[in-house]
């Protein structure tokens, strides 16, 4: 199954959308040419293959111990087995697995670590210190921006995890509306070098987004230099992807302010067509939020989010309550469970609860029905 794209003019082939084509993107003058739905890639690419990213992140609070039991625990709910075969998106430099329980990781379980660039996923040796059989692991290079492959049924996963991957990139599909009376909008963001900067900066960081050069070849402080331009362009929703939805959602309030997951959910389609053996799930843990709280329709937008050293990066809050409404009319289960509320609030410590209250947990699967 395939979703139409929403974009104007923009990846109308998934499949032929990689970095590259988003570095394109960058003119001459290193400034989009114009708004764009998908600027932002061009920045947070050149962020995660910098040295200096991730390095100083104490905390994260999918990789921690906690999240593993929570994991274990989910497993074990699911009734996944204990032979697993688990695929992580878009793991990074991030190692988790040592806490989960035993049996789950040892026997015949394996771990296929994958990143759009493989230098970025741990080493054996890394693997070693964390106290993990490296036989257990493998690494393959995945990019969101491409199609899941179908893969056959001796390869297929019992289990597709991804923490903190979906809402660092934007596929085509992934789009922010803001609703103001009866117009809607869809932001479009262009990048902006400023002019302050030493002339030689400014070619330096131009050079980087546009993919020419390493970013490594610049300080971590010119990637956080850059400005983010934000645009409205009026459209409308009734002939959007998912519009009804967003309408029967959202129709009747003033204001609002959405970021729609498309491309999650366009992965995640292709992951139990493609990927995921019978039975399979897929948990997706991200910052995020679910109207159960009372917010979704006023998320901040994703510009404000940008490059808050040393954690870096730009993401967005997905609205997983909508993700959750399509996905559920697409025929799959989807369970949303968040670290404050719900089955999370007797693992966690209260100094976790407050520095993680929009981390969420979508565990998805074929509604028994579909299978
Ligand atoms: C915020 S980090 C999360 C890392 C890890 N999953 C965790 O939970 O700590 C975002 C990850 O998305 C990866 N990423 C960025 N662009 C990607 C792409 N096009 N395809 C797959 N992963 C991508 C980055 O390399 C990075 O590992």
């Amino acid at each position: 199954m395939s979703l139409h794209e929403d974009a104007p003019g923009l990846g109308k082939n998934p499949a032929a959308m990689s970095g590259a084509d988003f570095l394109s993107q960058i003119t001459e003058q290193g400034t989009s040419p114009s708004f764009t739905q998908d600027a932002l890639n061009a920045l947070n690419r050149a962020y995660y293959t910098h040295r200096y990213a991730f390095r100083d992140v104490s905390y994260n609070f999918f990789t921690g111990r906690n999240f593993q039991t929570v994991l274990s625990n989910e497993i074990e709910r699911l009734n996944l087995g204990t032979d697993l075969r688990i695929k992580e998106l878009s793991n990074g430099p991030a190692i988790r697995w040592e806490h989960l329980r035993y049996p789950l990781l040892y026997g015949n379980t394996h771990v296929i670590l994958t990143d759009f660039d493989i230098s970025l996923l741990p080493t054996d040796e890394q693997l070693v210190r964390k106290r993990l059989d490296p036989q257990h692991f493998s690494r393959e290079v995945y990019s969101l921006t491409d199609v899941m492959p179908t893969l056959p049924t001796e390869e297929r996963v019992d289990l597709m995890l991804i923490t903190y991957g979906f809402d660092s990139i934007w596929l085509p599909q992934d789009i922010r509306y803001v609703k103001n009376g009866d117009t809607w909008y869809q932001t479009l963001y262009r990048l902006n070098i400023p002019e302050n900067l030493a002339f030689e900066e400014q070619e330096q960081i131009r050079a980087v987004l546009r993919g020419e050069v390493d970013s490594n070849s610049i300080p971590l402080r010119l990637l956080a230099a850059v400005e983010i331009e934000e645009s409205l362009e009026e459209v409308d929703m009734t002939t959007r992807s998912f519009g009804q939805q967003i309408l029967n959602r959202y129709g009747h309030l003033e204001t609002a302010a959405i970021n729609v997951p498309g491309g999650l959910i366009q992965r995640v389609i292709e992951a139990f067509d493609n990927q995921i053996a019978e039975g399979g799930a897929f948990i997706i843990g991200d910052t995020a939020v679910d109207d159960q709280r009372g917010y979704s329709a006023n998320t901040n937008s994703p510009a404000k989010s940008y490059l808050k050293l040393p954690e870096g990066a730009i993401y967005r809050q997905d609205d997983y309550g909508l993700a959750k409404a399509i996905l559920e009319d697409l025929g799959y289960d989807v369970e949303i469970q968040n670290a404050v509320q719900g089955p999370f609030k007797y693992i966690f410590s209260e100094m976790v609860q407050q520095t993680t209250k929009d981390e969420l947990m979508m565990t998805i699967r074929r509604k028994k029905s579909q299978i």
